[in-house]
């Protein structure tokens, strides 16, 4: 809620933090009203999550019961409590373990078969992608897989620092404004960044701006 410009990148992080610790109770009024969901959601089914599944930023759980169906157990990271207490009451099971953490300072405590990440990874800045990745590897056991759903969709009121900016304004319902990152990425150069850093993940476009990314580490 500063003026653009005018603070730090971590200071970004952290309104992108607080802006979604305050969004929680209304975060489903403002779901993109785009096709392409179910898509996603079958998406997920034919790559059976199975084992021990870590979803990172996992919101108030949207995909959390979907990953159950499949998995042993779960364990979902989010940075907001807000965020975690809807999720506990949708996904409630004794095979879920909830963390509150900021994933740019948590480090996994074991490996998982499966990372999963919902429409995160377009809020992490460009010159966190990579350790971000290697945040992924080290949570994975070897030959452990990765799903994501993501968009790259911004509207044109959102652009407060212009296209090239990766910096954009979200309101909640009462107007209150807050900077948050929200990188336009597109799937086939998302393919190939991904490529670079060492993984093999296919980044399937759907109908809509939605799309869905699944696979590995590459083993050159
Ligand atoms: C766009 S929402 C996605 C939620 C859910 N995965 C979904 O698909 O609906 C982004 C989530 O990232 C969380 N988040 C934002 N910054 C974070 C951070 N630094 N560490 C962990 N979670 C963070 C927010 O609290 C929010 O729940």
């Amino acid at each position: 809620m500063k003026a653009t410009g005018e603070d730090s990148p971590g200071e970004l992080l952290d309104e992108q933090i607080a802006y979604y610790r305050a969004i929680a109770p209304e975060y489903e009024e403002h779901a993109l009203p785009f096709s392409g969901g179910a898509e996603v959601s079958e998406a997920l089914d034919a790559f059976r999550p199975t084992g021990s599944v870590l979803e990172l930023a996992c919101g108030p759980g949207t995909w959390t019961p979907q990953l159950l169906r499949h998995a042993t157990d779960v364990t979902a990271v989010d940075a907001s409590p807000e965020m975690i207490a809807i999720a506990s009451a949708r996904a409630a099971s004794n095979r879920v373990r909830f963390v509150s953490a900021d994933l740019f300072q948590w480090r996994p405590d074991r490996r998982y078969d499966v990372v999963f990440f919902g429409f995160w990874l377009s809020h992490v800045p460009a010159d966190r992608f990579a350790s971000f990745w290697s945040l992924v590897a080290d949570c994975l056991k070897p030959d452990g897989r990765v799903f994501f759903v993501d968009d790259g969709y911004r509207t044109a009121d959102e652009l407060i620092e212009g296209e090239r900016s990766a910096t954009i304004q979200r309101r909640l319902n009462d107007g209150t404004a807050y900077r948050i990152v929200k990188v336009p990425l597109q799937p086939a150069d998302l393919e190939r960044q991904l490529a670079r850093i060492g993984w093999r993940i296919s980044v399937h476009s759907t109908s809509g701006p939605f799309f869905w990314g699944a696979g590995g580490r590459s083993h050159t």
